[in-house]
């Protein structure tokens, strides 16, 4: 494997843009495929079958183009794939972000977790596996937001009544949870519209999965060292104009190809 290979990361759209935009503060010399699967999307109203299907077909897609490590940047993915990934790519490292997440909640939490989901990453039990591996005490509570995934997808600026949908979701939340995780990639991206409803702090996952990343090249010996910044190809499997309109705003730049990539 070579320093200047690829890294690459995949979501089930435009979710994982939240963690490559880490990846590319911490590492940003690294050469990154990005594909977001966008015409399966949302992962989360998707069985273990289907959503594992898809991740492998994603997961071969980025390891057939010479990717020295793969980020799952979806929580229902890593939630459904994480353990067959691995497996299947001995060679490659493969990074999911739940746990990232669940650690970084354990340090910043006193009394109670609010996990926020889709509806398999919250049936799946992941998250709260994950806390109480490392702390059997910690109390969880999880919503599931069957909705706003797609919403996100869509442009949440264009849906009228948004704020109040997220709000139905919020609401649940009991007072007692000190600490947020967005455990959805996409959620990030209406993060300020969350910390509206939210009382205490919010775990993006993505910050510490990019510090893990940037971890586990370094312990390999493959972080890119090449002079210049690293480039992002863009590939999605369905819509390409309304997932270039959602990343140019996130990530705060010009996007000049989406491809398409189909399996
Ligand atoms: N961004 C994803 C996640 O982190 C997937 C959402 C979906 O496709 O339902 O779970």
């Amino acid at each position: 494997m070579r320093k200047d290979c690829y890294i690459g990361i995949f979501d089930s759209g435009v979710g994982g843009t939240t963690v490559l935009k880490w990846i590319r503060k911490l590492l940003p010399k690294e050469n990154i495929i990005y594909f977001g699967d966008n015409k399966n999307a949302p992962y989360g109203e998707k069985s273990q079958e289907e959503i594992s299907d898809l991740s492998i077909k994603a997961g071969d897609f980025l390891v057939a183009n010479g990717c020295k490590a793969i980020v799952i940047a979806c929580n229902t993915a890593t939630a459904a794939a994480y353990d067959e990934m691995r497996d299947r790519y001995p060679g490659v490292p493969v990074i999911g972000v739940i746990e990232a997440g669940a650690k970084v909640a354990l340090t910043t939490s006193r009394r109670k977790v609010g996990v926020m989901g889709t509806t398999f990453t919250v049936k799946s039990g992941a998250y709260l596996k994950e806390v109480r591996r490392y702390n059997r005490d910690m109390e969880i509570f999880q919503v599931g937001c069957k909705e706003l995934c797609s919403m996100i997808e869509y442009g949440w600026d264009k849906i009228e009544d948004a704020d109040e949908i997220l709000k139905g979701y919020l609401d649940k939340i009991p007072e007692s949870v000190d600490t947020l995780i967005l455990g959805c990639t996409h959620y990030p991206i209406i993060r300020e519209q969350i910390e509206k409803h939210f009382w205490g702090t919010i775990v993006d996952p993505g910050v510490e999965t990019a510090m893990e990343l940037k971890k586990i090249l370094e312990s390999k010996k493959l972080v890119n060292d090449k002079n210049g910044k690293g480039k992002v190809d863009f590939f999605v499997s369905g819509e390409r104009e309304e997932f270039k309109e959602v990343a140019e705003k996130f990530l705060e730049i010009n996007i000049s190809k989406v491809y398409t990539f189909n399996f």
